[in-house]
Formats: structure tokens, C-alpha cells, sequence
């Protein structure tokens, strides 16, 4: 059931143009994807919730939008040129490549610092692909991806993609604290692309090579972080529920063991939705304590710290970290909504998002397309609803064919202009949830939709 579910939203996100496979004429690419017209308004829908909630409506939180390269020694003071390991077990027969600690009975650890991964329990042998006869030789994979910055052939200086975003957050919290009189505890929050040579990969969107992070780098005093720890892990688990609409019963926590937790990490919880089959990774919330402004101070030379007015001292803030992905909210977000009903023995799907992740909010039809006057009232309508909102036109087929297609994209209101329109200039306005109609008037059309919109 859960696979299925999973291979109806892979199909309804290309058929209706939410996803594509990136350089798909050349058979796709590297686990990579393109959103489409779509998936890019569901996307940025996504990320201007989390604006909002997380910057507009904060007093405390800096947005920035920082550059893909950075100085290559921000990733070794991170740790990622040494410690971004997986454990890579490659097939000798059929070359594919695993990630040994995802084998059947494999048991391994990772030293954090040097990235260096042994073995505790050697599994199965046996390539789960072609069968054949693994070597049990256990290597160290970078994830980190590469490329080079320069002009002149030979002098070129290598450097990495961001293979988590946030890291230019730490760097650039010394220009922040001094220009923009930020008081601590502050936050700086970001939406920027992640690069990773995942070795597995797989279930559409939930592990690919490039993605978006939304992250928030919350700076405190060491005092402090305990309790705002807790605070952060309430705000994220809760604009889950409240602003993206997932259901409490399919969100859970998880606690990182100690040999999981990154060795500077204090504490290290996940929020978990419950995608398809199992429990996964949505986000991730760290109380980091000082590490990441202690190694980029030690590496560049920079002082990074804080002079607190109120109590005289001078200390290197602790950071609160809580890391989503935009990928798999995205995901999240459709199989929370995937819905399937009979209405008058034919099948109905409809995506139940919120109002305000739809990527259309509206769309305008007139009942029959060969009438000249309902064409040009309805043309009306829809010039004065796009400016306010996405709006679509359809006049294609009849009203039924009409309100499905816009059920299968989410869209949550349709508006029909009838021949009462031209008598009265009323419309009607259908539920995509509920499939009821009701009839307003086109002067009152923009404030209704602003009200649910607000609801
Ligand atoms: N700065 C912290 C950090 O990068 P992470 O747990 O590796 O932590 C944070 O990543 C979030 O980024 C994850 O919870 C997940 O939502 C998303 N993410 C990580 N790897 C991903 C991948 N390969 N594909 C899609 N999303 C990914």
C-alpha cells in the first residue's frame, strides 16, 4: 500500500508537471531533479511559510542568502575534508555501491573526528543487486563535492559545494553582529542548496545529490542553550502541524544515541514523519555548543565571539541548529495530501494541501467555452483574481473534467461563471475538500479568498 502510494505521487508529480528527473532526454542524472511549474510554486510556497513564520514574524532572526563556494578552509575547520564520511562497500562483480552500514547484519561506528569508520559486526556477504560475492573491505567515502575556482589552467584552487548549508551562517556571524547591532540570542536563518555524493539512494526525492536546507543557526549563551533548545525543538515540531499542515500522528521524535551524535553535539534530536512505509528523517535540531564558532575562529583567526553589555563578559556563543529539508517537506507535504475517493463511481484525486502551499489558488472557467459573452465575463474575472493570486484558466472539456484537474493539483477554490453570472455578477465558487458550491458575488470574490486564505 505504501509503495503504492509512493509510485502514484512519482506519477501524479510528472504527469502534472510537480517534478521532473533532471537532463531526463539524456535518462536523468545523478538522483537529481528539477521541480516543475507546479512543484516550483508548491516549493517556494514551502519556503515562504517558513519565512514568515520563522523571520517575519520573529524579532530576533537575520535572513541571509549566502554564495554555493566558500573559502576552502571553512570545510576543514567544519570537519567536513576529514569526518564527512559513509562507509562504502563496493560489489567486485556488478560495481554497484552500498553503504555497508545499511547491509543486512553490518554493525559499524565512526570515529566523528578523523571519519574513520570500523567494523563492529560483519553481515552479509552477498550483493543485495546481482548476488554475487562481496569483499568485505569497508571504505571511507567523502560526500563532499568538488570543483575548481580560477582562470588560469594550473593555478586553479580547488573547492567543495556546500555539503550542508548553513556553514556560511557561522561565517557570517561576525558581519551580522557587527553591523546590524544583533543582541544575543539571535538567529541567523537561511534557504540554500546542500550537494552530497549520497552512495545510496532512492524513494524519489527523500536522498538526492542536491537539495535545500532551511536552516536556522540560533546564537545564545552558554546559560541559555538548555532551555532554548527545548523551545526550538516545540517551534519546529509544531510549524510541522500548524503551518504545513502534516498530521500529529504521523510526526514523531528521535533521539540520537551517544555513538551517533557528533561528538561536540550536546544533545541531538530528529523530527520523523512517517513518508511511506517507515518513520524518516525530517529535520534535524542540534544544541551544537561552541564548536562551529571555535573551529571557523581558530582556522581563519578571527575572534568570533560576543561581548554581553548587561554582564560584562566576553564568550563564544553556543548555536541551537535546527535543519529541514526543503526535499522532503516537499514529499511530506504530498503524501500527507495524496487523496483518493469515488464520487459517482469514478475515481476522485485530490490533493488536500493547505490553502496556502497550493500552488494555484484559484481557478476560473466559464461553463461553456463556445459562448462568447461567458468567454469574455470569465476573462474578466480571471484578469482581476491574478494580480491577488495564481490563477488558472481552464476551458477545456466539460465543468467535471475541469474541477478534477484542478482537484489533482490541490487547488483549492474553481469558479464557474454561468449565465446568471452575465444577469447578476455572481459566481460560483466550489470547495475542492468538500465538492459544495456556492454563489457570491465577483465584487466580494478577492476579500473571500484573502479570508480563507487567513483562516
Ligand atoms: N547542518 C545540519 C545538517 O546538514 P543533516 O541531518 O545532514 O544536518 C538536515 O541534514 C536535513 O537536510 C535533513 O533532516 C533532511 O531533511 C535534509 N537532507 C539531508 N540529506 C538529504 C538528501 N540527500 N536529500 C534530501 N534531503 C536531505
Amino acid at each position: 500500500m505504501a509503495n503504492d502510494l509512493m509510485e502514484k505521487i512519482i506519477s501524479l508529480c510528472k504527469r502534472r508537471g510537480f517534478v521532473y528527473p533532471s537532463s531526463e532526454i539524456y535518462g536523468g542524472f545523478a538522483n537529481i531533479y528539477d521541480f516543475g511549474p507546479l512543484g516550483s510554486l508548491l516549493a517556494k510556497n514551502i519556503r515562504d511559510v517558513w519565512i514568515k513564520k520563522m523571520v517575519q514574524e520573529r524579532n530576533n532572526m537575520y535572513l541571509i542568502d549566502g554564495s554555493i563556494l566558500m573559502h576552502p578552509k571553512a570545510w576543514e575547520a567544519s570537519g567536513h575534508t576529514a569526518a564527512f564520511t559513509d562507509p562504502l562497500i563496493q560489489c567486485p562483480l556488478c560495481k554497484k555501491r552500498f553503504r555497508a552500514d545499511k547491509l543486512e547484519g553490518w554493525e559499524l561506528e565512526k570515529d566523528n573526528q578523523t571519519g574513520k569508520w570500523n567494523v563492529l559486526n560483519q553481515g552479509s556477504l552477498i550483493c543485495p543487486d546481482c548476488n554475487g560475492d562481496l569483499i568485505p573491505e569497508v571504505k571511507e567515502f567523502n560526500l563532499l563535492m568538488t570543483t575548481s575556482v580560477g582562470s588560469v589552467e594550473g593555478e586553479k584552487t580547488k573547492v567543495y559545494l556546500k555539503g550542508e548549508s548553513c556553514q556560511n551562517i557561522y561565517l557570517d556571524f561576525l558581519p551580522i553582529r557587527d553591523t546590524m547591532g544583533a543582541k544575543i540570542p539571535f538567529g541567523i536563518a537561511q534557504i540554500g542548496k546542500a550537494f552530497r555524493n549520497e552512495i545510496t539512494l532512492g524513494k524519489f526525492l527523500f536522498k538526492v545529490r542536491e537539495f535545500e536546507q532551511m536552516d536556522i543557526e540560533y546564537f545564545c549563551s552558554p546559560e541559555e542553550a538548555k532551555k532554548l533548545y527545548e523551545e526550538w525543538k516545540n517551534i519546529r515540531f509544531n510549524w510541522y502541524i500548524d503551518t504545513i499542515g502534516l498530521s500529529k500522528d504521523r510526526l514523531r521524535w528521535r533521539q540520537h544515541s551517544s555513538q551517533e551524535r557528533i561528538f561536540y553535539a550536546r544533545d541531538a534530536w530528529d523530527i520523523e514523519y512517517k513518508f511511506f512505509d517507515d518513520f524518516d528523517e525530517l529535520e534535524g535540531i542540534h544544541d551544537r555548543s561552541d564548536y562551529d564558532l571555535k573551529q571557523q575562529g581558530k582556522f581563519s583567526g578571527k575572534a568570533l565571539d560576543y561581548f554581553d553589555p548587561v554582564s560584562k563578559t566576553r564568550f563564544i556563543p553556543n548555536i541551537i541548529e535546527c535543519s529541514g529539508g526543503l526535499q522532503r517537506t516537499f514529499l511530506a507535504v504530498l503524501s500527507e495530501s495524496y487523496q483518493e475517493e469515488k464520487v459517482n463511481n469514478e475515481k476522485r484525486v485530490f490533493l488536500k494541501i493547505k490553502p496556502s502551499l497550493s500552488p494555484y489558488k484559484v481557478a476560473v472557467f466559464p461553463l461553456v467555452a463556445n459562448k462568447d459573452n461567458l468567454t469574455e465575463k470569465a476573462e474578466n474575472v480571471f484578469n482581476l483574481l491574478k494580480p491577488e493570486f495564481m490563477t488558472m484558466w481552464d476551458s477545456i472539456g466539460n465543468i467535471g473534467k475541469r474541477y478534477r484537474r484542478q482537484d489533482e493539483i490541490g487547488t483549492p477554490w474553481c469558479i464557474t461563471i454561468d449565465y446568471q453570472t452575465l444577469e447578476d455578477d455572481t459566481v460560483t465558487i466550489r470547495d475542492r475538500d468538500t465538492m459544495e458550491q456556492q454563489r457570491i458575488k465577483i465584487e466580494e470574490i478577492i476579500i473571500w479568498i484573502k479570508e480563507q486564505l487567513h483562516a
